[in-house]
C-alpha cells in the first residue's frame, strides 16, 4: 500500500532532524550490508501479560533498511490460550503463516461479515487492509505466527486499548451509549487496562 520508490533503496536515517512522509535516506556511502539484514525476529517474545501474547515488529523503526520499500513483518508469539486482540492496520494488508501450533484467525468486513478459520502449521491467511482482525491460540501448547505487510510501517489500532485505555480516556458517556451498558461496566473494563 505504500507508494513506489524512485531508487533502489533508501535506508532510513531514523535520527534525521526533519520530518517527512517516511524517513530520509542515510547517505549511500554509509550504507553497509548490515543495513539489509535483521535478526530481531529470531527470539521468542515475552507472553506474560493479560492477553498471553507478544508482537515483535520488523518495521522501518526496528529495521531501517525497509524504509520506503513498502514491506515489513511481525513475529507473534502466543502462550496457550493467548490472544492477539482485535486490531486493525490503517496502512497495510496483512498476510501470515502459522509456524507452530493452532490458531483461530478471523476478521470482520465493513459489511459486518465475520470470516474465520482454524489454521495449523504452514497454513496462511490474508486480512484486507484496515479490517479488524485477531488470532486466538486454540491449541494445547504455545503457538508462533509470522505475518507480513505491504507497508514499511503498517500501524496498529488495537480495539480494546483504543477504546478503554487511551490517554486521556474517552468519556464514559460515549462508551456507555456506544455499548448500551452502564458506567459500572465501562469502569470495570477500563480498570483492567490501568497499570
Ligand atoms: C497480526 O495480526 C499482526 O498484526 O502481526
Ligand atoms: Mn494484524
Amino acid at each position: 500500500a505504500d507508494p513506489d520508490l524512485l531508487q533502489d533503496f533508501c535506508v532510513a536515517d531514523l535520527k534525521a532532524p526533519l520530518s517527512v512522509n517516511g524517513f530520509p535516506c542515510k547517505p549511500e556511502a554509509k550504507v553497509t550490508s548490515d543495513d539489509f539484514f535483521f535478526d530481531g525476529l529470531s527470539k521468542e517474545g515475552n507472553t506474560t501479560n493479560i492477553f498471553g501474547w507478544s508482537v515483535t515488529a520488523a518495521n522501518v523503526l526496528a529495521f531501517p533498511g525497509l524504509n520506503s520499500l513498502g514491506i515489513s513483518m511481525n513475529r507473534v508469539d502466543f502462550a496457550p490460550g493467548g490472544l492477539n486482540p482485535p486490531h486493525s492496520h490503517p496502512r497495510a494488508t496483512e498476510t501470515g503463516v502459522v509456524i507452530e501450533g493452532k490458531l483461530l484467525v478471523g476478521f470482520v468486513t465493513t459489511s459486518n461479515v465475520f470470516h474465520s478459520k482454524v489454521l495449523t502449521v504452514g497454513q496462511m491467511f490474508v486480512v484486507p487492509k484496515g479490517l479488524v482482525h485477531f488470532q486466538l491460540n486454540v491449541g494445547e501448547r504455545k503457538a508462533l505466527l509470522f505475518t507480513a505487510f505491504n507497508s514499511h510501517l503498517p500501524g496498529s489500532a488495537v480495539v480494546p486499548t483504543t477504546l478503554f485505555a487511551s490517554r486521556p480516556s474517552i468519556p464514559d458517556d460515549v462508551l456507555t451509549k456506544a455499548f448500551q451498558v452502564g458506567n459500572d461496566v465501562i469502569d470495570n473494563i477500563k480498570s483492567k487496562f490501568s497499570s
